[in-house]
């Protein structure tokens, strides 16, 4: 079975590629910028993993991943778009290049790579999207991302009714914080959270299980109940 991860370099997409290739027998290929920590994960998982790298806040960069699994690849089993990042700070404080970057990253370029590559996607297969519990509240600080995350979320529910006949499944997944590169990397120190390594083990499980939506923890669930978002709590 072969899956592609976005974002396999750090956090919760690096250790789903352990679990996929050690205990689901996927054949990985994961992508991301770090090539250092690539080549790292390669070498620790040995043939089942190989990488590419590529900034997927472009979309040139985002079809050449495309086009290299057309290419390589009989068939794609999973595509996991995990890769993610936020700016932590007002809508008036984003500059235009970090509204283009996270909008592109974490809602357009999931969409471009999963039209490119449902083709190669059969029956029994899933696409995976990382969304954030966060799409349920206002994230004042983290607006951007979460208008992002919020399309994204649209998106995703429309395609799986499209996929739907072909028999692909669409998970979305939903964590709440994980204990991830994610908070520092947009700015801000933040303690706790999950452990992304147990995040993974339940987006794999829910791989598997079929399932279409997955939050973490799973009380979250609870919050979907109230709508697409809530105004803020302060
Ligand atoms: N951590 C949390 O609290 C939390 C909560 C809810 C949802 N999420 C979501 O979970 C997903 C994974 O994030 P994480 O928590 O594991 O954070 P992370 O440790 O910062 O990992 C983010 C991953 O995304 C990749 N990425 C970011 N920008 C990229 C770009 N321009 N091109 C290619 N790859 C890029 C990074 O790879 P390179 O640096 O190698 O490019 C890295 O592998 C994201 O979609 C995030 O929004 C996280």
């Amino acid at each position: 079975m072969n899956a592609l991860i976005t974002g396999a370099s750090s956090g919760i997409g690096f250790e789903l590629s352990k679990v996929l290739c050690r205990d689901f027998g996927y054949r990985v290929l994961g992508v991301g910028r770090n090539t250092v920590a690539l080549k790292k994960l390669s070498e620790e998982l040995g043939g089942c993993f190989s990488y590419l790298a590529a900034d997927l806040s472009r979309i040139e960069e985002v079809n050449s991943v495309a086009d290299y699994v057309v290419r390589e690849f009989d068939r794609l089993d999973l595509l996991v778009n995990n890769a993610g990042f936020g700016v932590y700070g007002g809508v008036l404080q984003h500059s235009d290049e970090d509204l283009i970057s996270v909008t592109t990253v974490n809602f357009l370029s999931p969409l471009i790579l999963t039209k490119r590559l449902v083709g190669k996607m059969g029956r029994g297969s899933t696409v995976v999207f990382v969304v954030t519990a966060g799409i349920h509240v206002l994230m004042r600080d983290l607006p951007i991302y979460g208008a992002a995350k919020i399309a994204l979320h649209y998106s995703l529910e429309a395609l799986r009714e499209e996929l739907k006949g072909v028999g692909i499944n669409v998970l979305a997944v939903y964590p709440g914080l994980v204990r991830t590169e994610f908070h520092r990397r947009a700015g801000r120190e933040v303690a706790g959270g999950a452990d992304p390594a147990d995040v993974a083990k339940k987006i794999a499980q829910a791989i598997r299980g079929g399932k279409k939506r997955l939050y973490v923890p799973r009380y979250l669930t609870v919050v979907r109940l109230l709508g697409p978002y809530l105004p803020a709590f302060r």
